[in-house]
């Protein structure tokens, strides 16, 4: 029987997967949302889901349901989609939210939330934004290859204290913290990817690659002067994004970026939620990021969306 307070997870890719069994291996009994195409290729409607960390394995089974055959109203909503995909993934099971539901978007980059926070003036919409790092090995087998920080946050500032939302940061596998100005840890996050994501895509490399003191460095560098402007311009600390976008290259330099792994599959990358949000903000606040731009028809132009 489905609980009130059922954590329901939409979309079952890596952070889907990761939160599911997290939140199964703390002793909740989430639900899996699939789109409907996936749910209806289902064997049985109770699937096992796998975790594997660097040290142990973990089986979980957990119920799918899919937009079609929720039958509860949905009360708690982690959207594990990427960017691109949140919002009609979202309305796929807007009759189904319960009035004042508690939903927490877990996408990276910007735009997307702040348009479900606008799109849903009902519901208390918070956003997170991480650095744990995980992968599917086959389908709902996830991977959870870097243990990282989860900061969660509400998008309204009238909603500084949520009870639910408090339930992920205690007595849980994944380290989750909340705080007050979550926009903020969401810029300093799209500012480093801003800078290496698209370069990776575009010069098809691994991340340290840029480091190269040649052509990749130099646009890298001045990728990472431009996006300082933007964040100095919304009064965002920018002082060390040089020091912390040349880091993750070097302690991630044999890591391909998600988008650079995108775009070789062909897949539509997330750059329209960082890039394209950067040059957004930049037009509004009067800041020149010729660089992005340049980096953005680039990409475009190889095709890369
Ligand atoms: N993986 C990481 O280590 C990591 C770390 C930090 C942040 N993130 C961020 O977390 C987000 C998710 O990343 P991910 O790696 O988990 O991506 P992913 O593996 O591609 O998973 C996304 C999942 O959402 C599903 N989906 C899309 N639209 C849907 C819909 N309408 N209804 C139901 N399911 C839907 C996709 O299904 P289909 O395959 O059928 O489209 C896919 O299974 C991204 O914004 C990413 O940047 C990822």
């Amino acid at each position: 029987m489905i609980q009130n307070d059922t954590w329901h997870i939409l979309g079952a890719g890596s952070i889907g997967c990761l939160w599911a069994t997290s939140l199964c291996h703390k002793g909740e009994t989430p639900r899996l949302i699939l789109r409907e195409s996936s749910y209806q290729q289902l064997e049985q409607k109770r699937i096992p889901l796998k975790l594997s960390t660097p040290d142990q394995t973990f089986l979980f089974d957990v119920d799918a349901v899919s937009p079609e055959t929720i039958d509860s109203p949905i009360n708690r909503l982690i959207v594990c989609t990427k960017a691109q995909d949140s919002l009609s993934a979202l309305n796929s099971v807007k009759p189904h939210l319960a009035e004042n539901s508690q939903i927490l978007l877990l996408h990276n980059g910007m735009g997307s939330q702040q348009t479900i926070r606008d799109a849903l003036p009902m519901h208390r919409i918070w956003a997170g934004s991480s650095t744990d790092g995980a992968y599917l090995s086959a389908p709902f087998e996830v991977c959870h290859a870097g243990q990282g920080q989860t900061w969660i946050g509400p998008l309204r500032s009238n909603e500084q204290s949520e009870q639910g939302f408090h339930d992920l940061c205690d007595n849980f596998r994944l380290k989750v913290s909340q705080c007050d100005t979550i926009e903020q840890k969401l810029w300093e996050k799209l500012a480093i990817n801003s800078c290496i994501n698209g370069l990776t895509a575009l010069f098809n490399c691994r991340n340290g690659e840029l480091l190269d003191n040649g052509d990749k460095q130099a646009w890298l560098d001045r990728l990472i002067v431009e996006t300082c402007a933007v964040l100095t311009a919304l009064d965002i600390p920018a002082t060390s994004l040089r020091e912390k976008v040349h880091g993750v290259c070097q302690s991630t330099a044999r890591n391909r970026s998600s988008t650079c792994q995108d775009a070789r599959r062909g897949r539509v990358t997330e750059l329209s939620f960082i890039n394209g949000f950067l040059i957004q903000q930049a037009n509004t606040l009067g800041v020149t990021v010729d660089g992005h731009h340049q980096l953005m028809n680039q990409l475009g132009a190889a095709g890369v969306r």
